[in-house]
């Protein structure tokens, strides 16, 4: 499948049918109506989000929901908790106002998939929305009809924690990502019982955070923000997502939760965004430590003055809103506008008209995990196959598993996994024990976690290597090393595994490092001790089989990056789409050794202790077989604006196993009003090719595909020489030129 701008058109369609479903002018009508009949209390309880239903439900909450005081919870309550509340909130409240349930389903709910970082290697968008409409189903089923994804930040820096959560580094990449999981999310219909509303968060600029520490400052250029942050979310307002979610990082010095510019003149007034806006969780009373508000007074007029819609836990709009409109420094306009945006939501979700459904439990079934392996394994990327040593061959003799991550069931799920289970997650221990049997398989952990820096271990490890025929090495990071808060300043492998690849490397057996992360790691010294590395990200439930598959040869590695893996963390950030520079350092400048100096030469811009270059480049992946792309043809030297320019080569499996590529289309404006990346990525397909098989890969481009903003802001596309590159990752492939007029 060949992705595109331009498809957000097909899912927008398909989000206006759903949103259609019920008349709009139908759904205004009622919204207006129910507001009319509200209390200023009532009101601002819509616009109010908890935390607290618990089991069982206290007296006081009860009454709380009774008397219309929440407009919804988050992440609270059990199935029957759920359904219990909504028949007080419909049933013995004054207005019968349904509650809205909402919970971070972010890769999965029960079905667990790869976290996202490992989604996107699958270059697979309609894979993912497929894993997204399972993950709304099963949380559907349990009465949660909100959930806090797609996360549409840009990950440039691998300190950062929350970069598991990011489509990596590329804004067109989180584009149709983040488009095609709303699409998932909310379905054909969004109040069909089974779809979820989509919240595109963190609005905006949190991915930037200085150093990687989560949480905090950003500072970004409002050129740099059109032309790269805020592009995810333009395409998920695009793609008709119902709700945003404030960030909680000061932009540019203003708390983006009480930022006008961000939220009412870009979202509201630009966009014309007519969805809800939650802010972060106590987002809105951060900003008093931010040195932003006074107090919690100050901090709900800022918020609600920049447009946001809803309160996540802290209670500064219940707690002052009132007295706000009371003094007139809050107009009941602006209220209502709030009010009406929630209860549109809950009007398009059918909250008001479906019944009270009885309390269920969702189970996982054989479609969901089939989807679950199937993603785990296309999000699988090989960085090393010296040898090659893989595939291992079933008749290849006994297989040492060794590794702290082998058999850590958390771990295969990642961050952000509150509904997944240990005991449905299959490891790579069981997976491989299941695909070759016990008896072919030692198996010692060496380190009882990820951190473990003892070496107790090392000698039953090293006896495993040895009486194997081949070692299988489970290397990363644990699940808790990252997610939110999970910044590290140290991105090798943690504990004493450098120690552990070092013993396991003097046995000299063939071997195979797999390694789990939530981010890209540095390992340059690990990778030069064995001969392949598949990295793994943390894939989820079905991760084990995806693995064994993949080592075994049953399917065929095809994932790529989305983020460049540094060699060391001193190069971050580093990533592919970077500008020139007037001194750019070039290919035979390479060859420095790692962290240590060399004579200064050549004023370029480069270090004197490590190559200038990535240890992986974006978009990079090897397969088992190999590809060789020719015939690079554009249909024509010139582009017209409104025209089309076609661009194709032909892509050919050269080796003696069928396997899918992803095609990458990139392009270059070589002189522009503002400096433009070196390379952009604009397109891609992933191909399943035959063995020998060759296809002619198509792509094309508008002159819409070419605009940036200008430094008035404009989205423009200007005349001038363009590079542009059909190519398997952000490196190489084949290149040609044209003109546009
Ligand atoms: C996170 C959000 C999440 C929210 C609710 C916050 O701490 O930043 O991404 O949706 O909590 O759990």
């Amino acid at each position: 499948m060949y992705f595109r701008i331009e498809h957000y058109a097909v899912l927008v369609a398909a989000m206006t049918v759903a949103q259609g479903a019920r008349p709009p002018e139908d759904i205004e009508r009622r919204v207006n109506a129910l507001l009319a009949r509200m209390t200023l209390d009532e009101k601002i309880g819509q616009m109010s989000q908890s935390t607290s239903l618990k089991t069982p439900i206290s007296e006081q909450i009860r009454d709380e929901i009774r008397r219309g005081r929440w407009g919804s919870f988050l992440n609270a309550g059990s199935p029957a908790d759920r359904a219990e509340a909504q028949r007080i909130a419909m049933k013995e409240s004054r207005l019968g106002i349904p509650l809205l349930f909402g919970r971070d389903v972010i890769h999965g709910y029960k079905t667990i998939f790869p976290i996202p970082l490992g989604q996107a290697a699958s270059w697979d968008p309609e894979l993912v929305s497929l894993g997204a409409r399972i993950a709304a189903q099963e949380a559907a089923t349990e009465g949660i009809r909100w959930t806090f994804a797609p996360m549409l930040d840009i990950g440039r820096d691998p300190r950062w924690g929350r970069i598991a959560e990011t489509w990596g580094e590329d804004p067109y990449l989180a584009s149709v990502f983040g488009a095609a999981m709303v699409q998932g999310f909310q379905g054909d219909s969004l109040d069909a019982s089974d779809s979820l509303a989509a919240c595109a968060k963190h609005y905006v600029g949190y991915g930037a955070a200085e150093g990687g520490r989560d949480y905090n400052s950003t500072w970004i250029p409002e050129i740099l923000l059109r032309q790269v942050y805020l592009k995810p979310f333009q395409a998920a307002r695009e793609a008709g997502v119902a709700s945003m979610m404030t960030a909680f990082n000061a932009l540019n010095g203003v708390p983006v939760t009480g930022d006008r510019f961000a939220v009412h003149q870009i979202l509201r007034t630009e966009w014309k965004y007519d969805g809800v806006v939650v802010s972060d969780y106590e987002a809105i009373t951060d900003m008093i430590q931010h040195g932003y508000a006074r107090d919690a007074r100050d901090a709900a007029l800022k918020a609600v003055r920049a447009g946001v819609d809803m309160e996540m836990v802290s209670t500064a709009y219940f707690d002052h809103l009132k007295s706000l409109v009371q003094a007139g420094q809050v107009s009941s306009t602006t209220i209502d506008d709030a009010v009406r945006r929630i209860l549109r939501l809950k009007f398009r979700l059918g909250l008001f008209d479906a019944p009270i459904a009885a309390p269920a439990t969702a189970s996982i079934t054989e479609e969901s995990r089939e989807a679950a392996r199937r993603l785990a394994t296309e999000s699988l990327v090989l960085l090393k196959n010296a040898g090659p040593v893989l595939p291992i061959v079933g008749s290849a003799g006994k297989m040492a598993v060794i590794g702290p991550l082998a058999d850590s069931p958390v771990d295969q799920m990642g961050t952000w996994a509150m509904d997944g289970r240990a005991e449905d997650v299959q490891t790579p221990l069981s997976a491989l024990r299941a695909a070759l049997g016990r008896d072919r398989i030692v198996y010692a952990p060496a380190l009882k976690s990820s951190r473990d820096l003892s070496r107790e271990g090392f000698q039953q490890a090293v006896k495993a290597a040895r009486s194997a025929n081949t070692v299988l090495l489970f290397l990363g990071e644990e699940q808790l090393l990252s997610g939110e808060a999970r910044s590290r300043a140290f991105l090798d492998l943690p504990g004493a595994q450098e120690q552990l690849v070092e013993e396991i490397a003097k046995v000299g057996k063939p071997t195979v490092a797999i390694i789990l992360a939530g981010r890209p790691l540095t390992f340059h010294d690990v990778a030069a001790k064995v001969g392949a590395v598949l990295y793994a990200w943390h894939p989820g439930l079905m991760g084990g089989p995806a693995i064994a598959d993949v080592l075994l040869g049953k399917a065929t590695p095809s994932g790529k990056l989305t983020i460049t893996f540094p060699r060391t963390v001193g190069q971050v950030p580093i990533y592919y789409a970077h500008l020139n520079t007037g001194r750019p350092a070039a290919a035979n400048e390479l060859g420095i050794p790692m962290g240590n100096p060399v004579n200064p030469a050549g004023y370029t811009s480069k270090y004197v202790d490590v190559d200038f270059t990535p240890e992986y480049p974006f978009g990079f992946g090897l397969s088992y077989t190999t590809f060789a792309y020719s015939d690079f043809r554009i249909s024509g030297p010139v582009l017209h604006a409104g025209e089309r320019l076609t661009v194709s080569a032909n892509v050919a499996n050269t080796g003696t196993r069928a396997a899918d590529e992803i095609v990458q289309l990139y392009i270059r404006d070589l002189a522009a009003s503002v400096s433009q990346p070196v390379k952009e990525l604009k397109g891609f397909q992933r191909v399943h090719l035959a063995a020998g098989e060759a296809r002619n890969v198509t792509f094309s481009l508008t002159s819409a595909d070419l605009a940036f903003y200008n430094q008035r802001m404009q989205l423009v596309t200007e005349p001038g020489r363009f590079q542009v590159w059909i190519a398997p990752d952000s490196t190489g492939g084949l290149r040609g030129e044209f003109t546009v007029r």
